[in-house]
């Protein structure tokens, strides 16, 4: 009897020790995962809506028609310049093709193209020339300017800043109709 009452009380023990022992094994596990979590969440770049690598709203189609062929439109933080070309727009990245570095628009200096007098992406690294429709007039860059997709949604102009597309050359398919 006494043989008996003292293996159920062992019994009951090992129970308790399995059961402290799971519990303590997932108190770790969702530590583990509490951590990780937190720094996969940290590492992971959060885009901030409307910054480079998003789709931006840059004008409403109003807007946008009403700017004049020629003109060049800087969006600093998002990257690119929105080029108002002869038959409607090109959203043009503003890195180098030829060895990155950020290229400026001049509008003092004079024009590549048929639009204005005056206009031209000059890159201070190595005397790289672009016109507005991002071609090379001059220098080492070996492509155009690449572009970003535009599109209408609800009657804004959206740059999709997180799709850059590469081309060897300018064509007319390149240039958004608004
Ligand atoms: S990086 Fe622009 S010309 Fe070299």
């Amino acid at each position: 009897m006494a043989d008996s009452q003292d293996n159920a009380a062992e019994n009951k023990a090992i129970t308790r020790r399995q059961f402290l022992s799971r519990a303590w094994w997932a108190a770790a596990g969702l530590m583990i995962v509490e951590t990780t979590g937190g720094l996969v969440a940290s590492l992971w770049p959060k885009l901030k809506a409307g910054s480079f690598g998003t789709k931006v709203k840059v004008a409403s189609v109003e807007e946008a028609r009403a700017m004049p062929v020629g003109t060049v439109a800087y969006f600093p933080e998002q990257r690119f310049y929105l080029s108002r070309v002869e038959s409607g727009f090109l959203a043009l990245y503003r890195r180098c093709t030829h060895l990155g570095c950020v290229v400026p628009w001049r509008d003092d200096n004079p024009s590549e193209d048929a639009l204005a007098s005056n206009g031209r992406f000059n890159c201070p690294c190595h005397g790289g020339i672009f016109d507005r429709y991002g071609v090379v007039h001059a220098g080492p860059p070996p492509k155009p300017l690449d572009i970003f997709p535009i599109t209408v949604e609800n009657g804004e102009v959206i740059v999709d800043t997180g799709t850059i597309i590469s081309r060897s050359s300018f064509d007319e398919s390149q240039v958004t109709k608004i």
